[in-house]
């Protein structure tokens, strides 16, 4: 990516960025409606800084199919929705023990486990209200959008499948197989589903459909292959959330099975085919490669 095509990319982030956070703004109740607590809860973990690359994938997913699909923000904060709630959960004593998330004390460190946990339940069910109450799409389309991100989301191929194996696998021996079935589950399925739930809303046809989702499974590998490396080689500081956890807790991680080296290189390769994807799209689709790129050259 050259300083200019980076440049261009932040502004278009900051945008997008900004619209979903209104939306979920406006979707979340305020933080003095009664039960107060699970409010300030929610919102404490959602408007912590997190880099919103779900919804951004869908927006960026939607506007490759059609130019100005009303209302997006909408469908694409549901995505932060279930996600925040993960995060939340995937902090708690009982999964991965996470003091900080986010660059702040976490959720259950703050507001106390049951309150975290119930946090996470809150934001988990708002999403699917959030769905059914989407205004410019039709009933059916709400449904499909449903079961994207319920599946996603889920415990068959999905994010609660793959949490399950990351956590019976803590101390096991790293094996490529189970690896790549955590991290697609566990991460790739949310991002996937992230980049097919924008073209769904956007109209996309089977065809469209089917190169997106392509394009989304690579990314999804890449981010969290990713994400294994900055726990090896950043800072907690620079994270926001805690670094060299996976090696303390004996996660099965790209770094644990293939090495830093070699697990950047197989990021690198997921990029590319991310790209090759989406060759029938041509220029429509320069910010999702831009994307790709981010996801794998970020440095947090
Ligand atoms: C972290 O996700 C957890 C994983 C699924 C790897 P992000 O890196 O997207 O976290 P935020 O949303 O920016 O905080
Ligand atoms: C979490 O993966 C994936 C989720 C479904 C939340 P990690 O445990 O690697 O995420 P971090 O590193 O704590 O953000
Ligand atoms: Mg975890
Ligand atoms: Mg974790
Ligand atoms: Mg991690």
């Amino acid at each position: 990516m050259t300083p200019t095509q980076q440049a261009r990319l932040s502004d278009y982030l900051a945008e997008q960025v900004q619209s979903v956070d209104r939306a979920l703004d406006e979707w979340i109740p305020e933080e003095s409606v009664e039960p107060t607590t699970i409010h300030r809860a929610m919102r404490y973990s959602l408007f912590a800084g997190g880099k919103r690359i779900r919804p951004v994938l869908a927006v960026a997913a939607a506007h490759t199919v059609s130019p100005s699909p009303q209302g997006i923000e909408n469908a694409a904060a549901t995505l932060e929705l279930i996600h925040t709630y993960s995060l939340i959960h995937d902090d708690l004593p009982a999964l991965d023990n996470d003091d900080l998330r986010r660059g702040r004390p976490t959720c259950h460190k703050v507001f106390g486990e049951a309150m975290a946990i119930l946090a996470g339940d809150s934001l988990l069910t708002l999403a699917f209200e959030v769905l059914s109450r989407l205004k410019h799409v039709s009933a059916e389309k709400k449904i499909v959008l449903v079961e994207e991100l319920s599946r996603a989301a889920g415990t068959v191929g999905g994010m609660i499948g793959g949490q399950v194996n990351d956590i019976e696998g803590e101390g096991k021996e790293p094996s490529a197989l189970l690896l790549e079935s955590i991290h697609r589950a566990k991460t790739g399925a949310l991002l996937r589903a992230s980049v097919r739930m924008g073209a769904i809303y956007a109209g996309a046809t089977d065809a469209e459909l089917a190169v997106l989702s392509e394009y989304g499974e690579h990314v999804g590998l890449a981010f969290q292959i990713i994400d294994d490396v900055l726990d090896v080689e950043q800072t907690s500081d620079a994270l926001g959330k805690t670094a060299g956890k996976d090696q303390a807790q004996q996660k099965i991680t790209f770094p644990a099975v293939y090495g830093l080296e070699q697990s950047r290189m197989m990021a690198e390769k997921e990029r590319q085919a991310a790209h090759r994807a989406l060759n029938q799209f041509g220029e429509r689709a320069e910010r999702l490669r831009q994307i790709a790129d981010y996801i794998v050259l970020r440095s947090a």
